[in-house]
């Protein structure tokens, strides 16, 4: 027989088991189904506790081991996307710089993401620059980072990306390929046995000469050095031995003069330097004036909500200047589908997003969708590929 007190005390341990439990289980399955209230009010609020390389890095394992369902939900028919030979379920991809190792492809893509873009990756490791290295904007909903290339480099990332490319439902990955800091090879050189490496495994291969973390790199972005540099990279992507070739992208900066955004434009319409498509854009070195958050001056590159109609402008600038010739994949800002709209109307063919991604987690990804199919029949476009450059 129990005593009163007996009793209650074990009452009470019931009580506290059976609604810690079911908290555990609804955070549980609220964060694994993508709940969108549950990660704006609890998860992401909890995450921005940590400091944010932390706090990627959780993200990372999630990812990493699928810890987020699988979104159900076929993409609705407007969203499908044919570039190249490639069929994108739906246009919105992770940009560069989130799976720098190659790690999450395959959770990323279970996310719903139309693709997935790896890297950057370096031809030899390298560890970055010392941390901290990446800052939180609360207030501007946006990063400053200057990671400086950490890489596992091309050996690791290879073998991670060929494993992916074994699985049946497969992410669409680009490869993005940086430089070493130190090498003892050419620039050139640094991106030709990237090219080389990754051209048979990845579904396009893009050529970063944007971040801002790699002393000297945005200078190839200077008409004699692009042109060099894009005529032997291509000359290497066409000498290779492979079923396919992959579409070779040039990411570029947002911090470029109209005069060198018309020299890029007029070298990358040339017939040895035609490339088959334009990242736009990197992170930003500007600070526009009304940035309110304490870490606003960190030395880095700037991306997020502050980056959004900068980005936006430039893809118009490139789409006009290249008249449309060469597809334009469109980055900086997107956090909803108003902002992919945007993007895709200024010229875009494809969009990516890193940022907010950071801010709102997985949800992110099936809203934008949704909000994007509306905007496209409140239009009355059938297919997203009839919405690109209408607003240029
Ligand atoms: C923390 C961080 C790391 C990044 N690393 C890379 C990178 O390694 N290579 C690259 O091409 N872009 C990198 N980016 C730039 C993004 O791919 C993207 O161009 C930029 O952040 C703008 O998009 P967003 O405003 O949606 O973030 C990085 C961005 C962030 C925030």
């Amino acid at each position: 027989m129990y005593t009163r007190k007996e009793k209650i005390a074990k009452q009470l341990t019931t009580l506290v088991a059976v609604t810690l439990g079911g908290t555990t289980t609804f955070a549980g399955l609220s964060i694994w189904n993508g709940n969108e209230k549950f990660y704006r009010d609890y998860v992401m609020p909890l995450t921005r506790r940590l400091d944010p390389e932390t706090s990627h890095r959780l993200a990372m394992f999630a990812m990493k081991h699928c810890l987020i369902r699988r979104e159900l939900k076929p993409d609705p028919g407007s969203l499908a996307t044919r570039l190249w030979d490639l069929n994108f379920s739906n246009p919105i991809g992770m940009a560069a710089g989130f799976d720098k190792q190659a790690e999450a492809m395959h959770g990323l893509h279970r996310t719903g993401f139309g693709f997935v873009e790896i890297g950057s990756v370096t031809p030899q490791p390298q560890e970055g620059n010392k941390k901290p290295r990446v800052f939180r904007l609360e207030e501007d909903n946006a990063i400053i980072n200057r990671y400086g290339f950490n890489s596992d480099g091309h050996e690791a990332v290879y073998g991670r990306v060929q494993q992916e490319r074994e699985k049946q439902d497969r992410a669409i990955i680009g490869v993005n390929l940086g430089k070493n800091k130190v090498s003892s090879m050419s620039d050139a050189e640094n991106y030709v046995t990237g090219v080389e490496k990754f051209g048979a495994i990845a579904d396009y291969l893009v050529i970063n000469i944007s971040s801002p973390n790699t002393p000297g790199l945005r200078g190839l972005q200077q008409k004699a050095e692009l042109e060099n540099l894009i005529s032997l990279v291509l000359e290497a992507r066409n000498k290779l031995v492979t079923a396919r070739l992959p579409p070779l992208l040039v990411k570029i900066a947002p911090d470029l003069s109209e005069h060198e955004k018309k020299d890029i434009a007029n070298v990358i319409l040339k017939e040895k330097c035609r490339v088959d498509g334009i990242i736009v854009c990197n992170t930003t070195t500007s600070r526009p004036l009304d940035l309110k958050s304490q870490c606003k001056d960190e030395i880095g590159g700037l991306s997020g909500q502050p980056l959004k109609d900068i980005s936006t402008r430039c893809i118009r600038d490139f789409y006009r200047l290249t008249k449309g010739q060469i597809p334009i994949i469109g980055v900086g800002g997107v956090a909803s589908g108003q902002d992919a709209y945007e993007k895709i109307s200024a010229g875009a063919t494809l969009v990516q997003l890193y940022t907010s991604f950071a801010f709102q987690g997985p949800p992110v990804v099936r809203r934008i969708k949704r909000e994007l199919d509306e905007i496209l029949r409140s239009k009355g476009y059938q297919n997203v590929a009839e919405a690109i450059g209408k607003s240029t």
